[in-house]
């Protein structure tokens, strides 16, 4: 937080199935994986293209009371929320290391967009998958999660919000 790049609109992915995409996803994985994330977006490694990840296949150290969602890589994603209804709920961003927030996000939504090889995807999703893909496409728009916070009281670094928890957090 604080690298103008992360504040910058991302560009749509124009080629698929090429050397360079295969390489930014192999980065972008490596990444969410060694910091134990339940998702990335490329511009958080620098690259500033519409391309993002998520999933949690084994429970996450991060997000140990979340429900399952599947690996997915979404490339030129198109959100639609469903409903007016918003939850508020923890998170925390790999960009933002060993703080949490409570963020109101869309507790239903519809979205759309391509896998890797350009192969459509299309969704209708609601809590934990539906928070996990605002906050990431939100990167891709240059928003980081402490800029939707409306409650400041709830936010503040892991140790002091959750003593005792031990929550993995690099
Ligand atoms: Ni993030």
């Amino acid at each position: 937080m604080g690298d103008p790049g992360l504040l910058r609109i991302s560009e749509p992915v124009r080629a698929f199935d090429s050397p360079e995409l295969r390489e930014l996803l192999t980065d972008m994985r490596d990444t969410m994986a060694a910091h134990d994330g339940a998702g990335l977006a490329a511009p958080q490694i620098g690259v500033p293209l519409r391309v993002v990840i998520f999933g949690t296949g084994a429970p996450n150290p991060r997000y140990p009371d979340a429900e399952a969602v599947p690996e997915t890589v979404l490339i030129n994603p198109e959100l639609k929320p469903i409903g007016e209804i918003r939850e508020q709920d923890w998170e925390g961003c790999l960009s933002v290391p060993g703080m949490r927030g409570i963020v109101p996000r869309y507790a239903e939504l519809h979205y759309r967009g391509v896998d890797e090889l350009g192969r459509p995807i299309d969704r209708h999703v609601s809590g934990f998958h539906a928070r996990v893909v605002q906050h990431e496409v939100d990167h891709l728009d240059g928003i980081l999660y402490p800029m939707r916070i409306t409650d400041f009281s709830r936010f503040g670094f892991i140790e002091e919000l959750f003593p005792g928890q031990d929550i993995v957090d690099e």
